[in-house]
């Protein structure tokens, strides 16, 4: 990809945050060998990343700061990642103890995947938990728990965003539980024109409308102030946090 560099922010380039991201990966014991940077980077200049946003956020997985974390570690069943991404959270989860065989995730496509294995160089151990596949593979609820995390603030079309929110409920055993967060503004907050960044900004109550459209229960949803990496063009961004019940039926 031509332009790989061009796509990060003005101060950064892709070889000092993939040199970055392998600094924060190596806390979690992960060893490289000699001149792998230097691959690695040979490789992704070449064909760049999908979302760069991802590549300054590896290794700092945010599913252990999300208020139902705690939560989410006792439930028992299976658990879905949908929008996994790189898998960072699929790893927090394993680190923390849930049950590696409960644990699925999913993605349409799989360059972020590969980005993971390629970081934590762990193809061989967890490839066997990742599904990519352009449509949504599951069936109706299999599963306990879905986690969502900063994917809806990335699907810019309305139907898709509907079939997600619709899909992550008839995944859902009744009472299941769907948690994750996504970027927000605040109130009244109109987004700046020609703000830079993901298309769907919701208001917290833009984010419940959608959820209790689908067939959510009332979500509980939590504002996070200050987005690193969403500064100086964007301060009225926020992460909402939210946790819901799915109702009997969607
Ligand atoms: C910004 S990344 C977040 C990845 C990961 N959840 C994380 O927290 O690091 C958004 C991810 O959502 C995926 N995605 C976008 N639309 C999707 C959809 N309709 N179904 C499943 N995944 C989707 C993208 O492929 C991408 O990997």
């Amino acid at each position: 990809m031509k332009n790989a560099e061009a796509r990060f922010l003005p101060e950064k380039s892709l070889t000092e945050e993939l040199m970055a991201a392998m600094r924060r990966i190596k806390t979690f014991g992960i060893t490289y060998p000699r001149g792998y940077h230097r691959n690695l980077a040979g490789k992704y200049l070449k064909k760049g990343v999908r979302y760069p946003h991802i590549l300054t956020i590896i290794g700092k997985p945010r599913i252990n700061h999300h208020f139902f974390y705690s939560s989410a570690l006792t439930r028992t069943g299976r658990l879905l990642d949908y929008g996994c991404g790189t898998g960072d959270n699929v790893r927090q989860l394993i680190r923390d103890g849930f049950p590696r065989e409960q644990i699925t995730a999913f993605d349409i496509n799989r360059e972020s995947i590969d980005l993971g294995f390629d970081l934590y160089r762990d193809r061989e151990e967890i490839a066997d938990l990742f599904v990519v596949s352009g449509t949504f593979p599951f069936g109706p609820e299999e599963f306990d728990t879905v986690y969502s995390a900063s994917v809806i603030h990335v699907i810019a079309d309305e139907k898709e965003f509907r079939n997600y929110c619709a899909n992550a409920c008839s995944a859902l055993r009744p009472g299941g539980i769907l948690f994750g967060s996504t970027l927000g503004i605040h109130e009244g907050a109109a987004r700046p024109p020609g703000t830079r960044g993901p298309p769907r900004i919701m208001t917290k109550e833009q984010l419940a409308g959608s959820l209790t459209g689908t067939g959510f229960s009332s979500p509980e949803i939590v504002r996070r102030e200050g987005v690193p990496g969403y500064v100086p063009e964007s301060e009225n961004l926020c992460v909402l946090e939210f946790c819901t019940k799915k109702q009997a039926s969607c």
